[in-house]
């Protein structure tokens, strides 16, 4: 099995507002945004007033940066009102290899979507192209570390999905290993942000995940097995050969519990202990996805029009690579792009014909401390 996959890029969709994931997923990480500033406020606190050591804080698994982009500017400001301007602050960035960093690098200075992180002499923007389940920076670097909808993907691939694309459509036995290496690769996140934090550090995350009763997200109408079984029409159809229909599987365990992200400290790891790390909480709850015609009962024509576009919008940035990197290289780039609006096109029409369903997913925030 390969160990690393470039699978999980974003994809953005022209200029077309209702294409922008973000409009109806929101920033996932401002849902943790009062956790967050608490956090921070509470490691100000600690840091005596003679404590002039660089301020750390990390965002892994970021993208394009966009996501987090509000916060860690209110973040920078905090820091600089409580401890003064003259507070060095690092921004450390992760996400995987792949990820478009040109454009990361564009966000953050503000060349794309906004004006950018207010530089002043103080704040140093670092980018870390590397595995989040391994050690990105040397012991005792940051002080707050923060998450949002990344730990999902898993490391590496472990079983080939014979009947679908998603985790929900794989048999047990191909179930069961998605989980161990969900549970592995969290063990692995939690130690590796451990021993990156500095005592008295927090790591705050927020996981697409389940909740206690095995719940599946609703993106839309039937949810990810909807999304499957669209791919396995196309298959029947002939538009996608049997094998492209095996590479589309999706690598990823989006159905931790609560327990599960317990796990390492239920089970009392020595590296939990020896590291200084408490759980302060793990909350689960189930968020609705947000745009205007989300909420409207018996909607007309134009309305079920605008939903649709709505739904395809917070599923194609994260669909489309999954769709991609399953065609065959042999395929031409204009009949892989035809094939996959064709998907979309499918799945709007879906949308369109299923538009009284109120879309919705489930998150749990995590929050993790180093005792000082
Ligand atoms: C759904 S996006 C979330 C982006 C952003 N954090 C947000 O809140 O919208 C998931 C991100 O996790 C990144 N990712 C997946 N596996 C990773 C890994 N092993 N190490 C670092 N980043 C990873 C992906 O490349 C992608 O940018």
């Amino acid at each position: 099995m390969s160990s690393y996959f470039p699978t999980m890029k974003m994809k953005s969709r022209s200029n077309d507002e209702a294409d922008d994931m973000y409009n109806v997923h929101g920033h996932v990480v401002n849902i943790s945004r009062m956790t967050v500033l608490e956090s921070l406020r509470r490691i100000i606190k600690a840091k005596s007033a003679n404590q002039r050591d660089s301020l750390g804080i990390a965002d892994f698994g970021t993208s394009d940066g966009r996501a987090s982009f509000s916060l860690v500017k209110e973040m920078i400001s905090i820091i600089h009102t409580e401890m003064g301007m003259g507070q060095d602050v690092l921004v450390y960035y992760n996400d995987q290899p792949m990820n478009d960093f040109n454009l990361l690098s564009k966000v953050i200075q503000g060349e794309e979507y906004g004006s950018g992180l207010t530089y002043t002499s103080t704040v140093y923007p670092v980018i870390i192209p590397r595995t989040m389940y391994g050690q990105c920076l040397p012991d005792h670097s940051l002080d707050l570390s923060i998450s949002a909808v990344a730990t999902h993907y898993l490391s590496k691939k472990v079983c080939q999905i014979q009947n679908g694309v998603f985790m929900v459509e794989a048999d047990d036995s191909e179930q069961t290993l998605i989980r161990e290496q969900g549970k592995i690769d969290w063990r692995n996140f939690v130690i590796s942000r451990g021993r990156e934090l500095k005592p008295g550090g927090f790591l705050i995350t927020m996981n697409l995940s389940s909740d206690d009763n095995g719940s599946q997200p609703m993106n839309v109408h039937k949810g990810v097995p909807l999304l499957g079984s669209l791919v396995g029409d196309m298959v029947k159809e002939g538009k996608i050969a049997q094998e492209e229909y095996l590479a589309t599987n999706q690598h990823i365990h989006y159905q931790r519990t609560a327990a599960d992200f317990k796990e390492p400290f239920s089970s009392a790891l020595p590296q939990i202990g020896e590291l200084g790390l408490e759980l302060v909480s793990v909350k689960s709850f189930k968020y609705y996805l947000k745009h205007p015609t989300f909420d409207i009962v018996n909607k007309d024509e134009t309305e079920k029009l605008e939903y649709s576009k709505a739904i395809v919008a917070a599923i194609y940035p994260w669909m489309y690579h999954t769709l991609y990197q399953g065609l065959s290289v042999s395929r031409a780039e204009e009949k892989k792009e035809k094939i996959i609006d064709d998907y979309f096109s499918r799945l709007q029409k879906y949308a369109f014909e299923h538009s009284d369903h109120k879309p919705y997913v489930f998150y749990t925030e995590v929050v993790i401390h180093k005792r000082m």
